[in-house]
């Protein structure tokens, strides 16, 4: 438990001054808000395979590679279902690579996940 905790801080740490987003635009998540942590960590492990604005990345943008993912701004995710994803490596579990986070970083991408996908979802 203690080791997550250091291990999520240090990557705070790593990416607070720098901008951590491999040439994407950015967290754009305020640095109070709960969900911050979330949205860097989806930055540093989703970015490749999934576009979410809030969380600064474009990889569903990028249609030369099979692996990308779904636009979650146009998803709607709850916790659960986040989390299920996290854990099985999509729904089909054929792409998607499982527990890329695991533990509290995978709690925190499911919350943050859950919170910002689905912005221009409409009202599903
Ligand atoms: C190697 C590319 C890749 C990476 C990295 C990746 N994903 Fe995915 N993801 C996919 C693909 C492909 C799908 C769709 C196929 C499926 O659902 O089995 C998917 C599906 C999803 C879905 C379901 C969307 C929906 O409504 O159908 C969510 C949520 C998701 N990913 C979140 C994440 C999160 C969070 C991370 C980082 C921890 C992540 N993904 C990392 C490729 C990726």
């Amino acid at each position: 438990m203690r080791a997550v905790l250091i291990t999520t801080l240090a990557i705070a740490a790593a990416c607070g001054l720098s901008a951590c987003g491999f040439g994407e635009s950015g967290v754009t998540v305020s640095k109070s808000d709960p969900d911050y942590q979330g949205a860097e960590l989806f930055a540093a492990n989703c970015a490749g395979c999934h576009t979410l604005t809030p969380a600064g990345t474009e990889g569903t943008g990028n249609r030369g590679t099979r692996v990308q993912g779904p636009n979650l701004d146009q998803r709607t995710e709850t916790h659960s279902s986040a989390l299920f994803v996290i854990r099985n490596g999509g729904y089909s579990g054929a792409i998607m690579p499982q527990n890329i986070v695991v533990g509290d970083e995978a709690e925190e991408v499911a919350r943050f996940v859950a919170k910002y996908a689905g912005k221009d979802a409409g009202d599903e």
